[in-house]
């Protein structure tokens, strides 16, 4: 065997030791590369007889040749080798069953908002809606609030620069929906309305449903004959209602009523005759026009009806506590 012959047999094994293309860089440097053993024995050439030469140089070159084809061909095969076990170790089951995205739940507000909005519709009512942040025209001075009325301080009330508040009720709604138009007509308006109260039974933010009603001749028997079906149609059919006197600036008389609730009684909300000045103040004549408005919470009942323990979990936007609604 040559010296070429020897060296082509060792690079052969060499190049099919190869575990990987790193092993490879190093081998075909041992045989091919600058101080490698082909260029070694190239660089002898020189101390051989003259007419040697020419026939190791060429064996030399050939040698060159085929071990770079060896070493193409075993990097193409490593190459295959590491893709086939990247694809294994990747293996997708595709007929797994998939991961079911969570399902969105509506809030208990909304849920209750929505169905007394179904009573009130069904009743003929249409829905009126107003801002949050509303002047206090609407919400305090139209409504026959005095000046000097105590829901203006600043305890009770969160003022907004310029002089607008956060409305402390709906009943601002009144005076949107009143001013302009002619009755009869009746309206239900739902929403949030604020005030500067926070602890276990009260937040800052809570939610109000208004409904009020003006036509020449209706009297606070259709008010009562009204709430008495919707007590029932939120509480069940054997709810009763009292009704207390009590004062509003923007109702006269004004009762608050409470609803018949596990032997006792709830409180539930404020009602009244809407005030002759109101009703001046939206450019409807009371001599004419006389109506009717009621306005309660309806946090409480979203809380009852849905079994939530405290009104602070309404509000914290917790999804764990919707999913068990
Ligand atoms: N706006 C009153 C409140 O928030 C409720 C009310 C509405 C009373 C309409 C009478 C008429 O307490």
């Amino acid at each position: 065997m040559s010296d070429v012959e020897r060296l082509e047999a060792e690079a052969r094994e060499a190049i099919a030791a190869a575990e990987s293309s790193q092993d490879l860089v190093q081998v075909r440097a041992r045989f091919l590369g600058r101080k490698g053993s082909v260029a070694g024995i190239l660089r002898s050439i020189g101390e051989l007889p003259a007419e040697e030469r020419g026939a190791v140089g060429a064996d030399a070159n050939r040698a060159k040749q085929r071990i770079e084809g060896w070493v193409a061909e075993r990097r193409a095969a490593l190459e295959r080798s590491s893709h086939d076990a990247d694809l294994a170790s990747h293996r997708l089951d595709v007929t797994l069953p998939g991961a079911a995205p969570p399902s969105g739940r509506l809030h208990p507000v909304t849920r209750v908002f929505r169905d007394v909005l179904d009573f009130f519709t069904g009743m003929g009512f249409s829905i009126e809606e107003g801002p949050e942040v509303e002047t206090d025209w609407n919400n305090f001075g139209a409504l026959n609030f005095p000046d000097d009325h105590p829901a203006r301080d600043i305890q009770d009330t969160f003022f907004v620069k310029g002089g607008n508040v956060l409305r402390t009720h709906t009943s601002p709604v009144q005076i949107r929906a009143m001013t302009g138009r002619t009755p009869p007509f009746r309206f239900v308006a739902p929403g949030r309305v604020y005030r500067h109260d926070s602890d276990a039974t009260h937040t800052p933010m809570f939610h109000q449903i208004e409904g009020f009603l003006v036509d020449d001749r209706t009297t606070f028997a259709d008010l009562k004959g009204v709430l008495h079906a919707f007590a029932k149609h939120m509480f069940g059919p054997d709810t009763e209602l009292r009704f207390r006197a009590h004062f509003f600036p923007f109702t006269e008389p004004s009762a608050e009523m409470d609803f018949s609730y596990r032997g006792g009684w709830m409180e539930w909300g404020g009602c009244g005759m809407i005030h002759p000045n109101v009703l001046e103040n939206c450019g409807i004549d009371p001599e004419r026009f006389q109506g009717w408005a009621f306005g309660m919470g309806i946090d409480r009942t979203a809380m009852d009806r849905f079994g939530v323990p405290d009104l602070r979990l309404m509000f914290e936007g917790d999804v764990r506590l919707l999913e068990q609604l």
